[in-house]
């Protein structure tokens, strides 16, 4: 895409993940890997361990007794759990918190998207798709698109938002009017140079037209669902003046009836309730 390449390439220094990043998400999928092989490995890091034994023993997992060791986070929430969080700790470490735009509360969008994360999991869970914590990941960097304009591409995300005032449009409406593409693509583009699972990469890609995706169908309308959720529910600010629009075809893909959509909300509510550790972990 012509536009995309000609928007990055304007970015002079993109956050990039540790490589530990990288070697952990390997890691994972080799069945050879033990507990003890990937807590050697994630050790070197000293802050990313104290981040991990924090967020493991905060009250999002509300374990019943404290976890003091690497190792046995890894046995008792498994690789999976793991290799997630380590994700998670990366992306909060490679964006700012707050931005520098007094238009933009940039903390409200990390609260909408850690309010997406969760509700992604919840619908996983729900669902059985078998990889709730990468559901949440996929659900923390739906809108990273938007972040990357606020951080690196200043002059861009100003006439985006002029745009926004302007027409009382959504944030993609006016991103496409400015851009000629939106944070969807931004979004894939990162998650594609960070090497995400593809999965994590179609649900941020087609977030707002499920229709359109192609393949891990279920969990971009498990990303496009929690998103419309996330801002229904009014859990921080995903900017825009427009709600969220959901896509009929989703309920039937994730055979949720609106009964069992009132009862994952409860859910919901209080799992966000129980987040505030990942907020913590930000600059
Ligand atoms: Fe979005
Ligand atoms: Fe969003």
């Amino acid at each position: 895409m012509a536009n995309l390449h000609k928007l990055v390439s304007q970015i002079q220094s993109l956050p990039t993940l540790p490589q530990i990043v990288q070697q952990v998400i390997t890691m994972v999928e080799d069945p050879g890997v033990s507990s003890s092989n990937l807590a050697k490995t994630i050790s070197i890091d000293v802050s990313l361990v104290s981040k991990i034994l924090k967020v493991v023993n905060s009250a999002y997992y509300g374990l019943p007794r404290k976890i003091s060791t690497l190792t046995q986070a890894t046995v008792i929430l498994g690789f999976n759990s793991i290799k997630n969080i380590v994700m998670t700790a990366s992306v909060f470490s490679a964006f700012n918190k707050n931005g520098k735009n007094e238009r933009f509360d940039r903390k409200k969008l990390w609260e909408h998207s850690i309010g997406c994360a969760v509700a992604s999991k919840v619908l996983s869970k729900r669902i059985r798709l078998g990889v709730p914590e990468e559901a949440f990941v996929a659900g923390l960097v739906h809108d990273i698109g938007k972040i990357v304009l606020d951080q690196f591409l200043h002059t861009k995300f100003e006439q985006v938002l002029d745009v926004i005032d302007e027409k009382k449009v959504s944030f993609r409406e006016a991103e496409n009017e400015v851009l000629g593409l939106n944070h969807c693509h931004i979004g894939e583009w990162l998650c594609d140079k960070w090497n995400f699972p593809k999965q994590i990469q179609e649900a941020v890609a087609f977030h707002h037209s499920p229709g359109r995706a192609e393949k891990n169908l279920k969990m971009v309308a498990i990303v496009h669902l929690a998103n419309a959720i996330s801002r229904l529910e009014g859990m921080g600010d995903g900017g825009g003046k427009k709600g969220a629009e959901i896509d009929v075809k989703c309920w039937e893909m994730l055979s949720i009836s609106e009964e069992e959509l009132s009862e994952l909300i409860v859910e919901i509510q209080e799992e966000y309730e129980k987040s505030s550790v990942f907020l913590e972990m930000l600059n």
